[in-house]
Formats: C-alpha cells, structure tokens, sequence
C-alpha cells in the first residue's frame, strides 16, 4: 500500500480523476469500480470535464459499482444508479450497457451477489477499483466484521452508516438498512486500487485502516494485502498517520509520480 498527501482536498480530488483518466487513456476498455458518495463528486465533475474539454473517450470503458441500496429503483433519486447517472454517465460518451450496478429491485436477494460477480468476470475483472471509505472502516458496504474472503452480497448497514448517510435522503428515516456490496475478497482481486479520503472526519478511521493492524473490525485494512493499492488524502485526513513524512518523501522521490507532482 502507497500513501499519498496532497495538500488540499481539491488537489487530492483532481490526482484521483487524473489517474482514473490516466488508466482510461492507457486502456480504452478498460473496466473500472466506481464508489458513490460525497468524496467522489468532484472527481466525477473534473471526469466529466475532461471529457467535455479535452476528449477523454469513455466509448468503450466499462463500470461496475460498489454498492447498491435494496429496495431502491434506477430512477428513485437516493438509489446510487440515480447518483451515477447525475453526476457522471450523463455527461460523458459511456455506453448505457456497460454501466453496472447491483439491482436493488432483485427480489431474489441470494441471487444478486452471485449474478454480480459473473458480469464482472464477463467483462474480464476490475482494472481499477476507486474506493473511499465509512465513518466506521468500511469499504463498500462491508461493514466490520466482513470477512476479507467475503463476495457481493446482500449486507445489514451499521447505525453509523446510516447516521452517516441518511442526511442525503429527503426523508432520512427513508433510507434502506440493507444494502448490495461487493465484497471484500471481490474488491481485492482489482488489478489496482485507488482510495481516496478527505477531510479531517475521517483521520482517525483512516490511521486504523493504513497504519493499524490488520482487522475485519477495520474492513479498509484489507487494502493492506493488495500489491497494487495507492491511498490518496488530504492534509486533514492525513493528520493522525504516524509516517506522514515518510509518505511525503516517497511521493516527491518516486519518478512514477513525477507527472502528477
Ligand atoms: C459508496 C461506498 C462507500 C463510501 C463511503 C464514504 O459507494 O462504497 O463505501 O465510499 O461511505 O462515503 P462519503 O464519501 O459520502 O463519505
């Protein structure tokens, strides 16, 4: 796992974009995880920007997301098919066909996580997963306790979850304790992995996950078995890592992050 700090959050915002563009440049099928959420809104604005001022073709990427709420429709606006098509696929040259996220309607509830799992082996594996991370650890939905070896499935939402997410429904006591997720064993077998965290609210759960042990009570720290996997912050998040400077140094003296310096 490699830590990145970037001073300010528009700047780590605008690194994650720039290495998601990057991968789409380098690989125009490429098959990308996408997270929802209020982190990645500005990263899905400079996506949409790019595309819109300097070309970047989408025409033959693919997307799979994290997570979808159950019980919610592709058009109730709190579903996170709503979120994906507002703030990114409506703007840029995506084909509809390749967008995908876990049917909330699915009634059968069993079924989804497997049915999941085999679209995303049709479409060859994830490139890049984009992740950011839960007030309590989690990633996705993998709430704690989730297993690392754990596959998408339908999940429970812990009360911070939904203390976490519920102010983005109209009506908060609308929002649906359960959700869809892939899991974690799904996320770590994307090729590369790019979380990003901001804002200070989230120093403490980040310092667990990077820097603490291994621990399904921490579900992020399972980041920490992946060979690939690139963690990028702002200087609030980063404030109660112990090796900050480390990190520092390593992004200033690594020439693989020389464009991005
Ligand atoms: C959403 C998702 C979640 C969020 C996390 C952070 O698809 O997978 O794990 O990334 O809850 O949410 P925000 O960015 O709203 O703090």
């Amino acid at each position: 796992m490699e830590v990145i700090i970037r001073s300010s959050r528009e700047e780590a915002e605008k690194m994650t974009a720039a290495m998601l563009a990057t991968a789409v440049e380098t690989k125009p099928g490429c098959v990308l995880g996408l997270a929802t959420g209020r982190t990645m809104e500005a990263v899905y604005a400079e996506l949409a920007r790019l595309h819109r001022d300097k070309g970047l073709d989408f025409s033959q990427v693919c997307t799979f997301n994290l997570d979808e709420y159950i019980g919610l429709a592709p058009d109730d606006p709190n579903s996170y098919r709503y979120y994906m098509q507002e703030k990114l696929f409506d703007h840029i040259n995506i084909d509809p066909q390749r967008t995908y996220l876990p049917d909330g309607l699915n009634k059968d509830i069993k079924q989804e996580g497997p049915h999941y799992e085999a679209q995303i082996r049709y479409r060859g594996g994830i490139d890049l997963q984009l992740l950011g991370i839960g007030e309590d650890g989690h990633i996705g939905f993998n709430e704690p306790l989730s297993s690392f070896a754990s596959r998408t499935r339908d999940v429970t939402l812990t009360p911070e979850t939904i203390a976490q997410n519920s102010p983005m429904f109209q009506r908060p006591e609308d929002m649906p304790r359960r959700a869809f997720t892939m899991g974690v064993g799904t996320i770590l077998e994307a090729r590369r992995i790019v979380m990003l965290v901001t804002g200070a609210g989230k120093a403490r759960v980040l310092a667990a996950a990077v820097e603490g042990p291994l621990a399904a009570i921490v579900p992020a720290s399972a980041l920490q078995f992946h060979q690939n996997a690139v963690v990028i912050v702002d200087a609030a998040a980063a404030s109660e890592l112990r090796m900050q400077e480390y990190y520092r140094w390593g992004f200033e003296n690594d020439p693989r992050w020389e464009g991005y310096r």
